[in-house]
Formats: structure tokens, C-alpha cells, sequence
């Protein structure tokens, strides 16, 4: 059956299921654990549930559907699952309320074995290559009252048109492409999400028209690897049409950059050793691309590089850096640095360090080294004691966290372009929104800003966000 017939018949489940819920007044509530692509995903979940009829609701003790949309990327996340389903087994003797579980972790066979053996009553099982398939998979579970697994060992396909319920009528996210080919060593997201394979760039301009149409100002574009989106189709030969001139991810950014109405461009995650010239031209070329770009790291030593399978040394970072830096004015960086991968020997650590003493990342997103079953890292030898990884992730934070409390100092003053998101959690009186680089900014002001870009002059810093106030245009 083509993608496009999947679709429909799906859209008939949801139609079948609404008719089962009419006057019953249902409830579903979902977690989701780990990285934007998953929260994009969910977002799609909760588009084919409300239009089941069922509810969102923030507590799952009431929910009638408890839905999990699962990561594997480090080992914290799986605590979380088995210590939540523990709390859900009272719910559901109780109540009978649905459990599913989909994602990444559904694609490793150790943790679907773990749940079928340990937590019996979940109901539906299903993995990120069957996520479109939900509403027959719930259907069967209603209907046929048996359990559902529907786990696929091979890459899914692209399915376009599913029904979606975005968190935000603000910011939107797209996802552009799924899967990765990089397998580097420590990451188990190459065996879950399967090999790279890129949208139509013609679906992915429709969906930002329509998302302009309908007020969003901020799209992020998402992929494992997004700058090499297409890579794959041009290598392979397979067809694509090159609608609005797009052939690859600078082209990408140019014809998104021209839509009306959108006036942010943000791209998560982008891999150090494809980003070719054209890209940076792109960013260089656009208004609207945010200059705060996301560049991972991982590890600032050469041979823990090689180690990783990240396919750039310490040096290529720096000089890349270097280069953006020249060609793209007012350019922030961020990143993901890993600490304790296997092997790394106090000198590497200290290269990892160095690197963030000279680069000065704008944001830095930290991580323990986590061994991930099946991945060539994990069968390494000399794994790093925990006492040890633990004293060199608190080392490493405390750099960052004075390099960021002395980055603050430079926005006192200045004047800052904000998109208004809303009010803030702490304080209904205030309204809070975005800097370029990323920057939480709280100010004064009246609701009608909301879902606006303002000028700010920064008044003061806090650690984690700014102050501001409204800018009249004196210092002009
Ligand atoms: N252990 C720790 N961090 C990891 N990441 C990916 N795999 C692991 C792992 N096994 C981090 C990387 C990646 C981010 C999304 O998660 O830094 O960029
Ligand atoms: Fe994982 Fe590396 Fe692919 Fe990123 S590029 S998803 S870290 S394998």
C-alpha cells in the first residue's frame, strides 16, 4: 500500500475510534522523553488523539489513554519509564485506563523483552518506524481487547499529511528529515531511527506556507543531520523533485527564508563535518536565520574524536569555528559535549576543556557518557569509573556556567531583537520571549506584544535569563 493510501486508511481508524468514544468525554495524558524530534512526533500523536475526541489532560491518574513517547539516547530515561509504569499498574487495575508505549526505546528488543516479562498490563508496544500506525494499533487494542506490538526492524517510510496538535501557536517545528548514517559510537539513535532519508523539499515548503498562514513566526527545522539533508537521495539516485529550486539544505534555508509572515529560522542538529561553504553563505545570506547555530561538539581531543567515529579533529572544529565566525557577523555558538567516553584520559578531557575556553559556546548542553547496548562503545574497554565521569562533567560545568555568567555582562545595554512568547511561568505580570541567540528575556508589558518581534533594551542579567524593558528607539 502506497503512503498516501496508509494515511487514509489511518484517518478511517481515527474516524472509527471517535465514533466509539461519542459522549464518553475521554482523557489521554503523554509523556515525552528526550530531543525536539520526539516532541515533534508527539505533537503528532496528540493531533490523531484529539481527533479520536479524547482530551489532554496533565494528570495521568485520570487519563483513560496513558501514552509514553519513549528516548534511549542515555540510561536516565529508561529509569523514568519503568519507575512511571510502576506508578500506572494501580491506575490501571483500578481504572482500566490504555497503555501505550511508543519511540526510540520500542526499537531495542532488551527493553520491549523487559516490559512484556515485568509490566504485563501495558496494552499497545510500537516503535518509531510504525508511529503513523497508532490509530489501528489503539483501534485493535479496543476493539479485539488483546495486546498490540507493532514493532518494524526496517526504516519506515515518509508519511505525510498526518493529523498534528502543536504545543505552541508561536513556534513550530518540522522535521526534515529522519534517521542518521554517522553511527558514531556511542549514539544508539543510528539502530533506532534507521538510515537517513530526507522529506520532498516541495512537503516541507507547503507545511511552512501553511504554518505562516496560520501566524507562526518561528520554524525550527529538524533532523539528526541536517545539513546533510538530500545527501543520501543525490548519492543514491533517488528521485526528489527540486521544487522553489531546493536541492540540498542550503537551498533549503534560502527558499524557507523567503516565506512570508516567518521571521525566524532556527535548525537543530547540524553535524560539524558537513558544513560546507554553501551553508554558511546561506546563513550569512539570510535575515532570517537565527545566528545562533548548534554545533556538536561532543569531545575537543582529536583521538577521542576518531574514537567517537565523529569524523573531524580538534583542529577542524576550531578552524570551522573560525571561519563562521569571519563570514557570518554576530555569530553565537552552542553545543553538546559528551564527558567519559571510554578511554578518555585526563589530557583528552583536558582538550575538551580548551576548546571551551577558546570557542566561549553561547549554550552548552552537557552529558554523562552512557553506555547504550548495541553500540560499538559500549564493547569498548576502559570504561570511565563513575566517581570520575561525575568529577569531570562538574569541572566542565563550572567553566561553563562563568562563561556564561560573563557572556550575560555583554547584553546589559544592548538592544535585543524578541520574539514575545507569552507570560511568563513566575510572574503573570510579565511577559517573556527569545533573543536571536536563544536568550530567555523577561519585561514588562502589555499582552497584545504576545506572538510579536519587539525591540528590548537589556537592563540586567540573571544567570539563566535577562531582564528588559520595552525599547522607545532613543538610542537610535
Ligand atoms: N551518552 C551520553 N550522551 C549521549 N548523547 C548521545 N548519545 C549519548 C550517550 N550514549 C548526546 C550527544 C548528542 C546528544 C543529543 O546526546 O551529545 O549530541
Ligand atoms: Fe547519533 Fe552521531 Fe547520528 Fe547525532 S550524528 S544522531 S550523535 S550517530
Amino acid at each position: 500500500m502506497n503512503t498516501i493510501n496508509e494515511v487514509k486508511k489511518q484517518e478511517e481508524y481515527i474516524e472509527k475510534i471517535k465514533e466509539l468514544n461519542t459522549g464518553k468525554n475521554l482523557k489521554y495524558h503523554i509523556l515525552t522523553m528526550g530531543c525536539q524530534l520526539n516532541e515533534n512526533d508527539s505533537e503528532k500523536l496528540c493531533g490523531m488523539l484529539e481527533n479520536m475526541g479524547y482530551l489532554k489532560t496533565d494528570n495521568f491518574q485520570e487519563a483513560d489513554l496513558n501514552l509514553f513517547n519513549t528516548c534511549c539516547v542515555r540510561e536516565n530515561a529508561e529509569d523514568k519509564l519503568f519507575g512511571k509504569l510502576g506508578e500506572l499498574k494501580r491506575v490501571k487495575e483500578e481504572k482500566g485506563t490504555i497503555i501505550a508505549i511508543g519511540g526510540c526505546m520500542m526499537q531495542e528488543k532488551h527493553i520491549t523483552d523487559k516490559i512484556k516479562e515485568s509490566y504485563p498490563f501495558v496494552d499497545i508496544l510500537f516503535g518509531t518506524h510504525t508511529l503513523y500506525r497508532f490509530p489501528e494499533d489503539l483501534y485493535k487494542a479496543l476493539i479485539e481487547k488483546k495486546k498490540q506490538e507493532d514493532i518494524l526492524d526496517i526504516d519506515g517510510e515518509i508519511y505525510e499529511g498526518l493529523p498534528i496538535k502543536r504545543d505552541s501557536n508561536i513556534k513550530a517545528s518540522v522535521t526534515i528529515m529522519n534517521g542518521c548514517n554517522n553511527f558514531c559510537t556511542y549514539c544508539i539513535v543510528p539502530y533506532v531511527r534507521g538510515r537517513e532519508r530526507s522529506r520532498e523539499p516541495k512537503e516541507i515548503i507547503k507545511e511552512v506556507e501553511e504554518l505562516a498562514k496560520q501566524g507562526y513566526k518561528e520554524i525550527t527545522l529538524l533532523g539528526q543531520n541536517v545539513n546533510s539533508y538530500l545527501r543520501v537521495e543525490k548519492e543514491k539516485g533517488k528521485p526528489f523533485e527540486a521544487y522553489e529550486g531546493v536541492n540540498s539544505f542550503a537551498t533549503l534555508l534560502r527558499a524557507i527564508n523567503k516565506i512570508e509572515g516567518i521571521e525566524r529560522i532556527r535548525f537543530v542538529s547540524p553535524h560539524p563535518k558537513d558544513f560546507t561553504d554553501d551553508v554558511i553563505e546561506a546563513i550569512r545570506d539570510c535575515d532570517k536565520v537565527c545566528k545562533l547555530i548548534h554545533l556538536p561538539l561532543q569531545s575537543g581531543n582529536t583521538k577521542v574524536l576518531k574514537e567517537m567515529n565523529r569524523r573531524y579533529t580538534k583542529e577542524q572544529y576550531l578552524n570551522l569555528v573560525d571561519k563562521m565566525k569571519a563570514q557570518i557577523p554576530n555569530l553565537t555558538l552552542s553545543t553538546d559535549i559528551i564527558v567519559g567516553f571510554p578511554g578518555e584520559t585526563e589530557e583528552e578531557f583536558e582538550d575538551t576543556l580548551d576548546v571551551v575556553r577558546k570557542v566561549k559556546f553561547e549554550q552548552v548542553y552537557m552529558f554523562i557518557y552512557s553506555r547504550r547496548v548495541g553500540t560499538p562503545g559500549d564493547k569498548m574497554e576502559n570504561q570511565i569509573p563513575e566517581d570520575i565521569k561525575h568529577n569531570r562533567f562538574d569541572r566542565l560545568k563550572a567553566l561553563v556556567e562563568s562563561q556564561i555568567e560573563e557572556n550575560n555582562q555583554k547584553y546589559v545595554g544592548t538592544i535585543q531583537k524578541v520574539l514575545v512568547e507569552g507570560t511568563s511561568k513566575n510572574n503573570e505580570n510579565m511577559l517573556t520571549g527569545r533573543t536571536d541567540s536563544n536568550k530567555v528575556v523577561i519585561f514588562e508589558g502589555d499582552k497584545h506584544l504576545i506572538n510579536q518581534m519587539i525591540e528590548l533594551e537589556i537592563v540586567s542579567e540573571h544567570m539563566w535569563y535577562l531582564k528588559g524593558s520595552v525599547y522607545d528607539g532613543s538610542k537610535k
